[in-house]
Formats: C-alpha cells, structure tokens, sequence
C-alpha cells in the first residue's frame, strides 16, 4: 500500500467556518460604518436600487426584482442540508417539483458536509422552513467568501434533463444577482470596505428571500409546512386525508405536539389556481423525504403520476449521473492504478450511528473477502474508501488486511492526489453550472474571479466512480447513503471499461 502513514483528510468532518464571520458579533459597534458603508454602495450603484435598501427606510409594498421579472420565467428554489448524498437526494425531489409546478429551478451549490441540519423528522423536532432557508444562505455566502462555491450542476450531470427541455434550471448566483439587484464579485475581496457592504446587502437580501418578512404579493411565496405538518403527493383524490403517519399519544404528551399531517396534493396547493402561482418565487425549505413507518416522511410522489412529463422524470431522476470528467477520473484509477479486477470496500466508521458498527461493517467485508479467497485470486485487489484514517488502521480489520500483503492488495484515494487534483480543475474549467439556463451577458463576476486558488473537494465522487468500476463486487456499509448511491451506479452500468 502506497503512503500509509500519511495521515488522510477527513471529508466527513466538518470545515471550519471561514475566517471571517459573515455577521460579525459585534454588529452594534458596527452600525455607523455599516450605515455609511451601505450609503456608499447606495450612492454608487444607483442603478441596482435594491428593493431591500428601500425596504428599510420606506414601508410600502415592495417590488419584485425586475431583473427577475423581466426573464418572464417563475422560480423555484430551496434549502438542502447534510450531507452529499442528502443534498442529492433533495436535488431529485427539486427537480420533480420544478417540473410539476413549471418553475425554473434554482440550481444551489453543493454544501459542507453537516454544515446544515434539518433535525428529525420522526421526532417532530426539525428546524422550521425559514430557519433553513436563512442557515442555508448563510451558508452559501460562507462558501462564495471562501471561494469554495461548486454548483450541483459541477458535479451532477444535468446536460440530457435540460437538453431535452424536461426542466428549466438557473445557476444561484445568477440568480441572486438578480434576485438582490447587484453583482456578487469575489474582486471586492481586495476592497474590504465594499466586500463588507456587499456581505451585508446579501444578507439583508437574503433574509427577505428566506421568507423572513413574510411573503410579498406576486414576489415570493414561502412554502412553510414542514414534514410535521405535510406530506406532498400528486395523486388523485388524496388531497387533505390524514397521513397514515402521525406522531404517537406518548410523544404527544411528552413533547406536548399538537401537529396533524396531512396529505396535501403539491398542485392543488401550489400550482396553478392556488396563492402561490402568481409568485415569481417559490421557496420550500427542506425537500428531503424517507420512507417511514408505511408512508413518506414529507414527499410521497412515487407512483401514479398524473401526466406522462411526471412520469419521464421520476424515471430520469431515479438515477443522475455524475459529470464525464469525474466518471472517467474513476476510470483511469482503476485502468492505471488497481491495474486488475478489484474489489470496492466502502467502510463508514466515524460519522453518527456507524461508530457503533464496526464489527458489523467489517463482518461483511471479511465474509467477502473469504469467499473471493475460496476463488484462488492472488493476492485480492481492494479499493477501499473510508472516512478512518490511515494512520488508525492500525488496530482495525484494514491493518490486518494492509500485513497481509501475500493476500491482499490495498489502494486508496487521497485529496492530494495528483489525479484528484487535476480532476477538480478540469472541473473548474468546465464551469458546468453557469451553461445551463440563463446567464446574463457578461456575467462573470463570480465565475472568474471567486474560482479557486481552492479546488473544490471531489474526492468522495471519484471515489464512487472508482467503485462503480469495481467488477469482483462491492462491499459497502449498511445503511449508507452513499453504498445507496454507488449500487445504484453499478446497477446502471455507468462504467464502460470494468476492470
Ligand atoms: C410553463 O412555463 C413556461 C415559461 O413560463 C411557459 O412558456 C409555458 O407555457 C408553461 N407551460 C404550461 C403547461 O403552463
Ligand atoms: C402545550 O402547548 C399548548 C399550545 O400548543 C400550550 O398552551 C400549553 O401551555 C403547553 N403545555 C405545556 C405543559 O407546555
Ligand atoms: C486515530 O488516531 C489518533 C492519533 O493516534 C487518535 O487520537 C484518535 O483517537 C484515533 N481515532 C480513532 C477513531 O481511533
């Protein structure tokens, strides 16, 4: 094994917040700056007249962004949390949504790992739509500032759905440009005194379009049921029945809940004819759904669809495949690394519930390993992806398996990787986020001078891309979303040279 005592950066583990805080704490000493730093920006860019600034000095109805307006399109957006897979899983269910409600969707960046948590939906102890949007956005701005923002359409290849008009999607930035009126640009980085007007306009802006002041007439619609409350269908008769799911008398007392879900047709509700078809913008927070106790944690939109589009899309999005770059990176790790028929280990030991696994988790890849032995294979070639660094492999299953050499044979990614790397800046380079829909003239402000000195972190996909190409088998950890996600993968076939 290559490096073993090089010490792997965890992915899984949450990233430090940025060195500055977007909302300094002691905002109060700041205000007579920010008040002449906001009349600076004001006075200067006349001809962005953000409806937010007048918001704060006069109390009229509001107008919608014109510039938005003027695209004579409506819009769809959304607040993801957790982790990949997670936010993957919401993207899916966001595309059914935009496509039954024909909005354009708000294509939102990929975010940290756990940088946002929704809460438990069973538990009826989630975070309020709102909250989300607001966490959600705070996030994202962190991101642009840190010049780590990597849109969803980077990774996800979205070149067929949108080719084929089955959805109309626009990049955030773009979007928030418009939506706020102004150019993000990261140049102002130089600049502290318009970045920090900036910041402070985006997040004045920001909390308008997380619904925090309510919803504004033809502008913004915020959805603000929740999983407690709701769970979207698109099937007949069932708009408003109770769900089948609802909390127990025991955690009714206990928590003193009083919610009901009920059943609630997505578009009857919000689509055409309902308060929200006029809105330019629709926001839902969470479009995260499970499957729990018999029914649907929040969107229950699997079968019977009511039109043939819907049903086109649910079968699109069953599986999206990540962009060509990423897919032919895990190509070129098995075809010039591994070199031979390999096996792919996926091992999650650190994060949550999969601490308390270990042994079940290595059980089965023991099990595994015996029966590709019985074969005569020598040595077995394993590719292994885990969140457990190398360095404490040691007193693990994988150090057995790493001082076995006769029999074994270990490979793994790392983020320093040459090949990782190169991989990250073609995707920079290719900037697939800002080729689909809309995207002013010009508009590069963010796209230019906020990409990377950093390189984005893609490691965890071309890790799924390697075993994607694994052909004597997959050993991934139960109840993992991302073993979820590389079966569904390896069951669509998606790599064309399996070593
Ligand atoms: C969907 O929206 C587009 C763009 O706003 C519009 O041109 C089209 O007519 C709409 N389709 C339906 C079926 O309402
Ligand atoms: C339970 O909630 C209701 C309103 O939802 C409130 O009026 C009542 O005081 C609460 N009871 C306890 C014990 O917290
Ligand atoms: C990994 O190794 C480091 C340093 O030896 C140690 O502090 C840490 O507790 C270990 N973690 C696990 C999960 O064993």
């Amino acid at each position: 094994m290559e490096a073993a005592n090089l010490n792997r950066a965890n992915r899984w583990k949450k990233r430090h917040t940025h060195r500055f805080s977007v909302f300094p704490q002691s905002l109060l000493t700041l205000i007579p700056t920010l008040l002449v730093l906001s009349l600076i920006f004001f006075l200067s860019y006349k001809h962005f007249v953000s409806d937010f600034l007048q918001m704060s000095r006069i109390s009229q109805p509001l107008q919608c962004s014109s510039q938005l307006e003027a695209l004579g399109d409506k819009f769809i957006w959304y607040a993801p949390h957790s982790g990949f897979s997670n936010q993957l899983s919401e993207f899916k269910n966001a595309i059914l949504m935009a496509a039954i409600l024909n909005r354009t969707l708000v294509i939102p960046p990929v975010l940290d790992h756990h940088a946002v948590a929704l809460g438990s939906c069973p538990k009826f102890r989630v975070l309020s739509p709102k909250d989300l949007r607001l966490s959600v956005w705070n996030h994202i701005i962190e991101l642009i500032r840190g010049r780590r923002y990597i849109s969803m359409a980077d990774i996800v290849d979205l070149s067929e759905l949108v080719s084929t008009s089955a959805i109309r999607v626009i990049d955030f930035r773009v979007f928030v440009s418009m939506w706020c009126g102004m150019e993000i640009d990261c140049a102002y980085s130089e600049d502290s005194e318009k970045e920090l007007s900036m910041f402070e306009n985006l997040r004045q802006c920001g909390s308008l379009l997380s619904g925090n002041n309510g919803n504004w007439n033809k502008c913004l619609y915020s959805v603000d049921e929740d999983c407690r409350t709701t769970v979207w269908t698109y099937q007949k008769n069932e708009d408003g029945v109770l769900d089948s799911f609802q909390p127990d008398e025991q955690l009714k007392n206990k928590k003193n809940l009083s919610f009901v879900r009920r059943r609630q047709d997505i578009y009857k509700s919000l689509g055409p004819g309902s308060g929200a078809a006029s809105a330019t913008v629709l926001a839902f927070g969470s479009l995260f759904t499970a499957p729990y106790k018999g029914s649907e944690s929040y969107i229950d939109i699997h079968d019977a669809p009511r039109d043939p589009h819907t049903e086109y899309l649910l079968k699109k999005i069953e599986f999206l495949p990540f962009v060509p770059e990423i897919m032919s990176a895990g190509k070129e790790f098995a075809l010039e690394t591994v070199k031979a028929p390999f096996l792919c280990a996926q091992l999650r030991l650190l994060d949550g519930q999969f601490k308390n696994h270990w042994e079940a988790t290595f059980l089965r890849l023991k099990q595994q390993l015996e029966s590709l032995k019985q074969t005569g294979l020598h040595p077995v070639h394993i590719f292994v992806m885990t969140d457990l660094p190398i360095g404490n492999w040691t007193r693990s299953y994988l150090g057995n398996l790493v001082r076995d050499s006769n029999a074994f044979k270990l490979f793994v990614l790392r983020e320093e990787d040459e090949l990782v790397k190169r991989t990250a800046k073609k995707l920079v380079a290719a900037g697939y986020g800002l080729k689909f829909g809309f995207v002013p003239e010009g508009f590069d402000g963010i796209g230019k001078h906020c990409h990377p000195p950093l390189l984005p972190d893609i490691l965890l996909y071309i890790e799924e891309a390697v075993c994607s190409c694994a052909s004597l088998g997959f050993v991934g950890t139960a109840g993992s979303t991302i073993a979820e996600s590389i079966e569904l993968m390896r069951k669509n076939a998606v790599c064309l040279f399996k070593v």
